[in-house]
C-alpha cells in the first residue's frame, strides 16, 4: 500500500479518485484549500477504513506551498505518489502573485511541490501534474506576469507549461520518480467543465481510472516526462527540447523567488 499527496481533493476529480484510492487501502494525505469541506472529506474517507491526514494550503499563495511542502517532509519520511490535481480555469479572481492565477495554481504551485517535496518522494515513486487537451504556447511575458490573459488562453497556456516543465524534469531526473502529465479525459462531469463550458461533462470515472493507473500501475514505469493524452488513450509524442527547456527554465527561475 502506498502514501498518496492529492492536492484538490475536496471535489471533483480529486475527490472522486481519493475515493477510490482510500477503497483500495492506501494512505492519504489529503489536501485543499477549505478547512471545512477538508476535515469533511477527510472523516468520509475514514469511514472506509483509509488512513488520512491533511494539510490546507491555497496554492494561489506560493509560500503557501512552500509552507505545507515543508509540514509534510517533516511528517512523512516517504511519499510514494504526488498527484497535483488541483487547478483551475474560469474564476473572478484572475490575479495571483503578480500574475494569472492559472500560471500560479496550474503551473508554478506544481512545479514547486513536486521540487520541494522531491526528497521525500520515493526513487520508484511516482509524480502526476494534471495536464489538459487544452494547450497553447506559452507565452513568457503573460507567464512573467506582464501580459494579461483571457480565461481559455490563460488556462491553455498554463497546462502546456506544466506539461513541458515535466519533460524538463524528466529529462533532468532519468533515475526517478517517474513523473507524468496527463490530460484525464476532456470534459468530464466536475465544476469547472459545469461552470466553464455549460454542460455536465463525461463520467468522471475515466479520469479516476487512468490518474489510478498513472499513480500505480507497471504501465507507465518507463514513461517520465510524457504527456499521456486519454482522449487518444496513449502516451503523446515528446514536445521540441529546447522549448520545453526554455519554458522549464523561465518556471524554476520563478520558483527561486518563493
Ligand atoms: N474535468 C475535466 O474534464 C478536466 C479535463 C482536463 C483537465 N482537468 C484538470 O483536472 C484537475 C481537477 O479539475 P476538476 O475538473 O476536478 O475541477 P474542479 O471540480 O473545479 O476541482 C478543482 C479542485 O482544485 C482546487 N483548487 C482550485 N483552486 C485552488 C487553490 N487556489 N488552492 C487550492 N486548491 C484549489 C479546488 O478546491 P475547492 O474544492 O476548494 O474549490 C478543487 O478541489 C484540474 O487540474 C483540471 O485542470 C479536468
Amino acid at each position: 500500500m502506498k502514501t498518496i499527496l492529492i492536492t484538490g481533493a475536496t471535489q471533483g476529480l480529486g475527490r472522486a479518485t481519493a475515493q477510490t484510492l482510500a477503497e483500495d487501502g492506501h494512505t492519504l494525505i489529503l489536501h485543499g484549500r477549505d478547512g471545512a469541506k477538508l476535515s469533511e472529506v477527510a472523516a468520509e474517507l475514514r469511514q472506509v477504513g483509509a488512513e488520512v491526514s491533511t494539510e490546507l494550503a491555497d496554492l494561489s499563495d506560493l509560500s503557501e506551498v512552500a509552507a505545507m511542502a515543508a509540514r509534510v517532509t517533516q511528517s512523512h519520511p516517504q511519499i510514494d505518489v504526488l498527484i497535483n490535481n488541483a487547478g483551475v480555469f474560469k474564476t473572478t479572481l484572475t490575479e495571483a502573485g503578480g500574475r494569472d492565477v492559472r500560471f500560479t495554481v496550474n503551473t508554478l504551485a506544481s512545479a514547486l511541490l513536486a521540487e520541494r517535496l522531491l526528497p521525500v518522494i520515493a526513487q520508484d515513486g511516482r509524480i502526476l501534474h494534471l495536464s489538459s487537451a487544452a494547450q497553447a504556447p506559452v507565452d513568457p511575458q503573460a507567464l512573467a506576469g506582464a501580459r494579461k490573459l483571457q480565461h481559455m488562453e490563460a488556462y491553455a497556456q498554463s497546462k502546456l507549461a506544466i506539461t513541458l516543465w515535466n519533460q524538463s524534469f524528466g529529462d533532468t531526473h532519468p533515475d526517478g520518480p517517474v513523473s507524468l502529465a496527463i490530460n484525464p479525459g476532456s470534459l468530464l462531469a466536475t465544476r469547472m467543465v459545469r461552470e466553464g463550458f455549460g454542460t455536465s461533462g463525461n463520467d468522471l470515472a475515466i479520469g479516476v481510472d487512468i490518474l489510478t493507473r498513472a499513480a500505480l500501475s507497471e504501465e507507465f514505469a518507463e514513461a517520465t516526462g510524457r504527456y499521456f493524452d486519454n482522449d487518444a488513450g496513449r502516451l503523446a509524442p515528446r514536445y521540441d527540447t529546447a522549448t520545453a527547456d526554455a519554458v522549464a527554465a523561465q518556471i524554476n527561475t520563478l520558483l527561486t523567488q518563493v
